[in-house]
């Protein structure tokens, strides 16, 4: 470790040298911030982020199958001279704006629909059946190229790389994962991400620091008995009475289990069984997910899952098998954002939003993001945008929601704190 007299004395012939030494650096980079505002704000920038918004709106895919979207994002590059590596993590782009040298700081979004047929009536409605942008992941891109757009344009005051990460399969797919086990993101020093909100009015932004979204992890049961006719139960084992006891059971791991003060989930959001009124079936099975902050509640509720599961469908004769889908990839951790990073992004979001559209005190809350996989690895920060439909006639739809409708006119706001977090990031780092 170099000593502190050592960095006194540079800091002194720093200071020495240059007349305004670090100050006139953070006033550069809030300068730059505001005019990334400006920029992303000027027709050219915003009505082209609409457009690509609508096209991508309108062809909606699901993980790992968002071919024509990656297509759309190279296209994109290409125009702009960027340079990507292609593919990574199957339809993954990952662009590079900057020197080309260290020190990289990564940007990321993902670019998955969900299966849920779009129900908002308008012009650039979904036109695939059955599929539909109902999580904004469709303003992510856009917002990313939006910034891609931004930084192209200031390249040369970028003191170092930002790396333009878009991810496939956010979705329960674990993209995220794929992207790191595919060595890209392998000498980046931080990554941001944010996902859309249509809770919060456009031009806000929240956060907090330590734990925002949980984990979550999906199961999937089966339980066996021995079917029969339903008048004649002496000579059946009932899957469906053995099934309703093991939901009932799990429902004691949050409430008598865990502690009151570390929040967790555990919800059956799936149970089938049984074809006829006068048939007991020969098994049934049930599935859904649970979530935790840490490692720890996680690990505990996945054990407790299976023993009560199995142990439950015992009492009642049955047999039954545990799938936690460990062939498909790890449970999603919970995101945990880094504390520097977090004075960091506030630093950023009060200057370009105002100190009094930023909330640095979110509450946590129950759902997941696989952003989660990258900061296990990096130093990473995730913060949600404010996209709140205008009309006041508007009824509040969640994400997920088939009514779910975004505000465009927050899309400037995305780019412009992506490229502002990225580039003084990395003048930060030459301090
Ligand atoms: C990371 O840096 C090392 C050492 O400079 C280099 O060999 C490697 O190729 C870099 N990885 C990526 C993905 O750029
Ligand atoms: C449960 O498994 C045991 C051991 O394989 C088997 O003997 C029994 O018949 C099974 N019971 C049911 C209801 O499937
Ligand atoms: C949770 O476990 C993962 C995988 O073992 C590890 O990388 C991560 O650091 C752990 N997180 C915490 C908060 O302990
Ligand atoms: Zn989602
Ligand atoms: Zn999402």
């Amino acid at each position: 470790m170099s000593s502190f007299k050592t960095w006194f004395n540079l800091f002194t012939i720093f200071y020495v040298l240059a007349a305004t030494p670090i100050f006139s650096l953070t006033d550069s980079s809030n300068q730059l911030s505001t005019n990334f505002l400006e920029i992303a704000k000027k027709p050219e920038v915003f009505d082209w982020m609409v457009k690509i918004r609508r096209k991508i709106h309108e062809n909606p895919e699901l993980g790992y199958e968002e071919f024509e979207t990656s297509k759309l994002i190279r296209e994109e590059l290409d125009k702009l001279g960027i340079p990507y590596k292609y593919p990574v993590a199957v339809t993954g782009v990952i662009g590079f704006i900057g020197t080309g040298k260290s020190p990289f700081v990564a940007l990321r979004a993902d670019m998955d629909a969900l299966p849920v047929q779009e129900m908002v009536e308008w012009e650039h409605k979904s036109k695939v059946p059955g599929k539909m942008h109902a999580c904004g992941h469709d303003a992510h891109v856009t917002m990313l190229l939006g910034a891609a757009n931004i930084l192209k344009q200031h390249e040369k005051e970028i003191q170092g790389t930002v790396v333009l990460v878009f991810q496939p399969a956010e979705e329960g797919g674990g993209g995220a994962k794929k992207i790191l086990d595919a060595g890209a993101l392998e000498n980046v020093t931080a990554i941001f991400g944010l996902h859309v909100v249509p809770l919060i009015p456009v031009g806000t932004a929240a956060s907090r620091s330590g734990p925002l979204t949980a984990g979550s992890g999906f199961f999937e049961a089966k339980i066996s008995g021995k079917g029969g006719h339903a008048a004649i139960p002496q000579l059946s084992i009932d899957p469906i009475l053995a099934a309703s006891n093991v939901i009932i059971s799990l429902q004691h791991l949050v409430s008598r289990e865990a502690d009151p003060l570390d929040p967790r989930v555990v919800t059956v959001s799936k149970i089938q069984g049984g074809d006829a009124f006068n048939v007991i079936p020969d098994y049934a099975t049930i599935g859904g997910t649970y979530r935790g902050f840490t490692n720890k509640s996680m690990d505990q509720l996945k054990l407790r899952i299976k023993q009560v599961i199995i142990g439950q469908a015992a009492v009642q004769r049955c047999n039954a098998t545990v799938n936690f889908f460990e062939n498909v990839g790890p449970a999603n951790p919970p995101t945990v954002n880094n504390g520097d990073l977090h004075k960091h992004f506030q630093n950023v979001a009060e200057n370009v939003l105002g100190v009094n559209n930023v909330n640095l005190n979110m509450p946590p809350f129950m759902v997941a993001e696989d952003f989660a996989f990258y900061q296990e690895v990096i130093p990473g920060y995730f913060f949600t945008l404010g996209m709140k439909y205008a009309s006041p006639n508007e009824p509040f739809q969640s994400l997920h929601s088939p009514y779910l409708r975004i505000n465009e006119d927050g899309l400037p706001y995305g780019a412009a704190l992506h490229a502002s977090l990225a580039t003084s990031y990395l003048i930060k780092l030459q301090q």
